[in-house]
């Protein structure tokens, strides 16, 4: 399979399906405080996109190549767990920081977007790392508009990101998505300018970096799904849906509850 390029009705129906992943995080926020457990964030993500949206959870028995079925409907990442953390009964405590990814299937469509979540009262170097997460995943999205090239992308992420001293995940990328959760092409959050593919309109893609306040190894933890750092640093990651558009970029996964734009960030929508 090749890069698809979205119609104008996949488009509607993409905008759709974005929203209303980002709608899951708005429901959610005031449930995630020190003292609850990520599986009964599970449920209650759960029950909104099932019995509320009407959409599917796509990360349920969602199972890629080789992978053992995805057991859970999102994804929870606490502190030095990248990406990928499977809700349990653990609680979350004060001064945790949590990854909360959502994917939804809505008509077919996915909508795939992540936050990060500060539980109680985190470290200033907890607070940091998150901010500047965020602020590396909206340099990646700048650089979004026909002609450009995805090293050009990844290249944005990562030296922003090194110049802090901080250190981007290779083995996880951001990915084409549509009719199917995971698409051509891979966008990595690392490269070279003027390499890759060339962007085109009607492209859509994920952008979604995983950064982390040590090095940037990772290990695989036994549950065949959870990922986490080798040194066992904090990592943080923000994932958006971003359509490129004639001009320029529209982040598909935007709703009343979205954070606020970094300061050289001006539009949404471009
Ligand atoms: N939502 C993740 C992504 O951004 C993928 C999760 S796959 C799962 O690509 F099976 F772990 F849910
Ligand atoms: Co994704
Ligand atoms: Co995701």
């Amino acid at each position: 399979m090749s890069i698809t390029i979205k119609t104008g009705a996949d488009i509607d129906a993409m905008r759709i399906a974005g929203r209303l992943a980002s709608e899951v995080l708005d429901f959610l926020t005031p449930f995630v405080k020190p003292g609850v457990t990520t599986d009964e964030l599970d449920k209650l993500c759960h029950d909104y996109m099932v019995d509320v949206q009407d959409c599917i959870p796509a990360p349920l028995n969602y199972a890629p190549g080789g992978h053992t079925p995805y057991p859970k409907s999102i994804c929870t990442s606490i502190n030095h767990q990248v990406c990928h953390g499977v809700p349990n009964d653990r609680a979350l405590k004060d001064g945790d920081i949590v990854n909360i990814d959502i994917t939804v299937i809505k008509n077919g469509w996915h909508g795939d977007t992540s936050r990060m979540f500060l539980v109680g009262n985190a470290s200033i170097a907890a607070k940091r790392l998150c901010a500047l997460t965020h602020d590396a995943m909206w340099h990646g999205i700048a650089k979004v508009k026909p002609g450009i090239r995805l090293g050009d992308i990844g290249h944005a992420i990562q030296t922003f990101t090194e110049n802090l001293g901080f250190s981007v995940v290779r083995e996880f990328c951001g990915h084409g998505i549509g009719l199917k959760f995971h698409e051509e092409p891979q966008v990595l959050h690392y490269g070279r300018p003027g390499t890759l593919e060339e962007l085109k309109t009607g492209m859509i893609f994920t952008i979604e970096p995983m950064i982390n306040a040590g090095k940037r190894d990772i290990k695989s933890l036994g549950d065949g799904w959870t990922i986490v750092t080798k040194d066992r640093s904090l990592s943080a990651q923000w994932e958006h849906t971003i359509l490129v558009t004639e001009t320029g970029y529209e982040v598909l996964t935007l709703s009343a509850g979205s954070p606020a734009l970094p300061a050289f960030i001006t539009a949404t929508k471009t």
